[in-house]
């Protein structure tokens, strides 16, 4: 018998970072998927296949022996383990079109499908029981996570976070996602954002209502199907980032060059790296691969409406 689950990628449209202090984020999932299959064993193991190696632990081991990347799988199976008395070894394998570290949610959408995976061996989950399990195995690797990522990544669709509510986009996004190939650790980022925070108390809390504001106009802009607004916005928001410090030179770079093109552009995701967003217009999709150079990758995004997915065969 085998549980498969899988779910989606994610970017974040406004409010990465601020959401960590408590304002509300735009994301939405999309179209690069994890799939996570689980099996039993009797090898009294805890093996996890994946594409960044495999490893093979005792299954009284505990999640804090093992490689970071590891530990969420480690941690999941053996709450699982524990619970069930007659389990003696799990195998886990994983599957991902999701490119890693790079802020499109990898490990939020391996946590969401692994839980559904592993738990699925058993009975079927709500997605809100999947939602509050992820977010703990997420926690095996980043503590400060907001959990706004495995909420869409549970959910899917477009949200206004913390609200698990579906926005109904009523235009036609074309997004497009330019990754500057350089690797991010979303933990350290968000450290260096508490250290802005720590030394500019009242600005980083006018930032915040700031990006409150903001969030609640590109709502009225998506309601007034107004293009133009919802890409000046993503503008908008990138200064804030700017201002704390989570973007660098090569994502200036791609970004000013994705102006001349597009409404609008910014970072999605922790920054210090990884992917920008831009709504670029639809005459000038062509345009992107040459103006950003060899070096770059770039996709254009379509939103997944599913979220997490799961079957027993
Ligand atoms: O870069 P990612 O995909 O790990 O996204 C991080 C988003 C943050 O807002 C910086 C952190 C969080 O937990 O919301």
């Amino acid at each position: 018998m085998k549980s498969i689950a899988s779910a989606p990628a994610k970017i974040i449209l406004f409010g990465e970072h601020f959401v960590v202090h408590g304002t509300k984020a735009i994301l939405a999932a999309i179209d690069k998927r994890v799939t996570v299959t689980t099996t039993f064993t009797d090898n009294k193991t805890i093996k996890v296949n994946s594409q960044l190696g495999t490893i093979e632990v005792p299954f009284t081991a505990s999640h804090e022996e093992v490689e970071s990347e590891f530990r969420p799988f480690v941690f999941l199976a053996n709450r699982m383990i524990n619970s069930n008395q007659n389990v003696s070894g799990l195998e886990i394998t994983i599957n991902s079109d999701i490119p890693v570290g790079v802020g499109l949610g990898s490990s939020s959408a391996c946590c969401v499908a692994a839980t559904a995976s592993i738990f699925g061996l058993f009975k079927e989950w709500s997605s809100e029981e999947i939602l509050k399990i992820s977010i703990e195995a997420e926690k095996t690797i980043f503590p400060d996570t907001s959990g706004a990522d495995c909420t869409v990544c549970t959910y899917g669709g477009m949200i206004e976070y913390p609200s698990i509510e579906k926005i109904s986009n009523t235009f036609d996004l074309n997004l497009l996602i330019a990754n500057s190939m350089i690797l991010h650790n979303t933990k350290n980022s968000v450290e260096k954002v508490n250290k802005f925070k720590e030394n500019n108390e009242e600005r980083f809390s006018q930032l915040c209502d700031l990006e409150s504001k903001l969030i609640d106009e590109v709502i009225t802009a998506m309601k007034n199907n107004d293009t133009t607004t919802f890409g000046l916005k993503m503008s908008e928001n990138q200064k804030y980032l700017k201002e704390i410090q989570v973007s660098n030179d090569t994502l200036h770079g791609m970004i000013s060059t994705l102006n001349k093109i597009s409404l609008g552009s910014k970072i999605t995701g922790a920054g210090d790296g990884g992917c920008i967003i831009a709504l670029v217009k639809n005459e000038n999709v062509n345009e992107v691969p040459a103006l950003l150079g060899k070096d770059k990758e770039c996709f254009s995004a379509k939103i997944d409406t599913k979220g997490v997915m799961w079957s027993k065969i």
